[in-house]
């Protein structure tokens, strides 16, 4: 065989190389968010074992609880589509417009209105902004439409922590989905607040506002 041929498949065996490389970077970096697991296809080819990614923290569906009792003695709940495919949705209300329902519901995110985020064709699910329907499980494609860099560094695990093994092939590891720690209505972090609050700091007689 001439050098040249060699070459030639040599080079081309060199391309291969490099496609599948890319791809499995490709896979391993920027595939999609899975909620539940994300599949290990490129070493299951090579035969091991596959645990799988758990996101904690991941929504259900939301419903609201009536006075109503359930046979069990159980407050009943109604799907949010219940009262929503009854009434007309406003695609511009926000949180000081709710004087009939949801009153009590805090909003802090930017100047969203309900509907940046909730769908108006379908209560019982969220939407992207191209208004596509999402689930409230994959709340974390909503997000990241709006939060690349921290839904980048989430993905490379800079952003939002998690346990476990990096390779699957010896255990599971599990990640928190975004709503875990921050309320998608009022997302500024810490969600959760300090048990106690700083009494001491300021002597009780000398406070602006004593109790009593
Ligand atoms: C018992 C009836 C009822 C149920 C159940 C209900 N809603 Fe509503 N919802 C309302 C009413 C009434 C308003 C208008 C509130 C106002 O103007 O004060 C509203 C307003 C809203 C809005 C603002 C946009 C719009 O179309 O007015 C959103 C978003 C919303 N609801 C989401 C939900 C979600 C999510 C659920 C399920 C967890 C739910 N609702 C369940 C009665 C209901
Ligand atoms: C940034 C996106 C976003 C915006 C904006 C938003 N929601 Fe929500 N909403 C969510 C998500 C996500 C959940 C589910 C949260 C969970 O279970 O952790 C939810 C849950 C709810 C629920 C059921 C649980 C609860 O907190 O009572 C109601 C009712 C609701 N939203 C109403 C509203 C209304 C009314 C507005 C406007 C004032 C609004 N939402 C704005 C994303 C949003
Ligand atoms: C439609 C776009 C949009 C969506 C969807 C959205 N956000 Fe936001 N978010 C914003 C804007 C706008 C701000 C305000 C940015 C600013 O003030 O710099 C913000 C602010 C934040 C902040 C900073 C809050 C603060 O007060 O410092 C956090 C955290 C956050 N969002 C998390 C989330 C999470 C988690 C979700 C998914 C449940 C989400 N966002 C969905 C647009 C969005
Ligand atoms: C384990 C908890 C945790 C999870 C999960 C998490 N975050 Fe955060 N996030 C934080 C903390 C803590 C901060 C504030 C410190 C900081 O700025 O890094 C923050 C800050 C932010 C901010 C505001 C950044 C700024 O500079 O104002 C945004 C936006 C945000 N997160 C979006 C997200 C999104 C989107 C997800 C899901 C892909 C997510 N976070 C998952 C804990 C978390």
């Amino acid at each position: 065989m001439k050098t040249s041929t060699l070459i030639g498949i040599a080079s081309a065996a060199l391309a291969v190389v490099i496609l599948v490389a890319a791809a499995w970077v490709y896979k391993v970096s920027f595939a999609d968010f899975d909620t539940h697991a994300e599949e290990g296809s490129h070493l299951a080819l090579l035969g091991e074992p596959q645990y799988a990614v758990e996101t904690l923290g991941v929504p259900e569906t939301p419903t609201v609880l009536t006075d109503a009792l359930t046979h069990s003695g159980k407050p009943a709940e109604v799907a949010c589509a219940t009262c929503h495919t009854t009434r007309a949705p406003a695609p511009t209300r926000r949180t000081e417009d709710l004087d009939e329902f949801h009153q009590g519901l805090v909003m802090q995110h930017g100047d969203l209105s309900c509907l940046s985020c909730h769908n108006s064709e379908n209560y019982d699910t969220l939407k992207l902004a191209d208004g596509t329907t999402v689930g409230f499980e994959n709340v974390m494609q909503l997000c990241a439409q709006c939060h690349g860099p921290q839904s980048r560094d989430y993905r490379n695990g800079s952003h939002g922590g998690m346990h476990g093994y990096w390779d699957l092939s010896r255990g599971p590891r599990q990640r928190n989905a975004c709503t875990a720690c921050h309320d998608a209505h009022a997302p500024a972090y810490p969600q959760l607040m300090p048990v106690f609050p700083p009494k001491d700091i300021i002597p009780p007689e000398h406070a602006p506002h004593p109790e009593h």
